[in-house]
């Protein structure tokens, strides 16, 4: 595959749609300065989580994995008048990272992140006035997507949309190895997607700066 002409192709992409301000800049600055892995999505798709927000009029946002911010900043730019957002965040150090750059996006009164394992939050979040959730955005460690879709629906009312982010792992779920546990749980994650009754979905194929992936995107029924 060439690689150049997707990054080429974002590239463009970015001149044309991306919304990038100085905050989302600083954000990916922070998180460059602080060691963060460079795993955050990309402006393009960035811009693609906020139109979702935005086409879905949400006001409660579910997203699971926050590293420095940077998707739930896109995220919540396209909340609804009064819409909040909850973000959980295993690692003390991107969560402290992420608390910084959310300040910084003046959206501190909307974001809450929660710090420890996901698994540990989700049934909590299930007595929670939050929820049930408008929108939620899967993105943490593959090896739980089958559990964190079910935690997701859950939290879900008819009409829900859930997100989730790696599910092709540059085809690798076609064949996972038995040794990468992130294939295995992606791969899990697709099946389980695919013949859930509570779900109507699709998996859309992502080239660009991040090389070869794919997005999930489920409606609750
Ligand atoms: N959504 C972010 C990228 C998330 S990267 C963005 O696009 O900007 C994945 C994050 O999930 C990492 O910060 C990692 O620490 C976190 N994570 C890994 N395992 C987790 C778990 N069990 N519970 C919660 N977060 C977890
Ligand atoms: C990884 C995680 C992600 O969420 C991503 O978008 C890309 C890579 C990773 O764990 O390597
Ligand atoms: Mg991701």
């Amino acid at each position: 595959m060439n690689g150049d002409i997707f990054q080429q192709v974002d590239e463009y992409l970015e001149r044309l749609f991306d919304d990038t301000d100085e905050a989302l800049r600083q954000t990916q600055l922070r998180a460059q300065q602080a060691d963060l892995p460079a795993i955050s999505v990309s402006p393009i798709q960035g811009k693609l989580l906020h139109l979702f927000a935005k086409m879905l009029q949400a006001k409660r946002i579910l997203e699971i994995g926050t590293l420095g911010g940077y998707s739930t900043i896109w995220l919540a730019r396209g909340m609804a008048e009064g819409g909040r957002l909850v973000t959980l965040e295993a690692d003390p150090r991107h969560a402290e990272v992420a608390q910084q750059n959310i300040a910084g996006a003046g959206l501190d009164d909307q974001v809450e992140i929660i710090v420890g394992p996901a698994l540990d939050a989700l049934p909590r979040l299930e007595t929670d006035p939050r929820a049930p959730f408008d929108l939620v955005f899967i993105d943490a460690d593959k090896e739980s997507y089958p559990a964190y879709l079910e935690a997701a629906v859950k939290l879900s009312h008819p009409g829900t949309v859930i997100l989730a982010d790696n599910v092709v792992r540059a085809g690798a779920v076609l064949n996972p190895d038995p040794e990468d546990a992130k294939s295995i749980g992606a791969s899990q994650f697709n099946l389980e997607l695919a013949e859930h009754p509570e779900l109507d979905s699709i998996i859309f194929q992502q080239v660009g700066a991040k090389g070869h992936d794919g997005l999930a995107i489920a409606v609750v029924n």
